[in-house]
């Protein structure tokens, strides 16, 4: 099948089979490989892209339903060697350890601080509480997303 969609600012079209996976096709296809396979159930988040500004899972998430869409990836986050605020966060606060859970940490930032600029810790854990990560305890991720709500204030 065919489908068309919008990958980090440039449209892409594809043959699809009908079950082929965004995730899949984001790695293997475009060498974006920022989104990781975890579980690859719909229950660790590091496959996390945006699909129209809203955080999903890319796993679970068929490529025929992304005709017309617009899909975020971490790769889409920086302008050439800059780095984008919420990814500096992360470093600065050290919230970033082997690094396998952070693009789906911070593509569900990007959602989060575009729908709530100054969210509290609750809302912070609340809203990333789909994002598992085995490493940094977490502590370090919400002083991040803090982190970064300020710069981008
Ligand atoms: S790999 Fe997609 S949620 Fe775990
Ligand atoms: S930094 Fe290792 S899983 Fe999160």
């Amino acid at each position: 099948m065919k489908v068309t969609m919008t990958v980090n600012g440039r449209a892409r079209t594809f043959d699809v089979e009908p079950n082929r996976l965004l995730l899949n096709l984001l790695r293997e296809d475009l060498d974006l490989t920022g989104a990781k396979y975890g579980c690859g159930m719909g229950e660790c988040g590091a496959c996390t892209v945006l699909l129209d500004g809203e955080p999903v899972m890319a796993c679970m998430t068929l490529a025929v339903d992304c005709e017309g869409a617009t899909i975020e990836t971490v790769e889409g986050l920086s302008s050439g060697e800059a780095l984008h605020p919420i990814q500096e966060a992360f470093i600065e606060e050290g919230a970033v350890q082997c690094g396998f859970c952070t693009p789906g940490f911070i593509m569900a930032t990007k959602a989060l601080l575009g729908e709530s600029p100054e969210p509290t810790e609750p809302e912070i854990r609340e809203y990333l509480k789909g994002n598992i990560c085995r490493c940094t305890g977490y502590v370090n991720i919400v002083k991040a997303v803090q982190r970064a709500a300020e710069a981008l204030r």
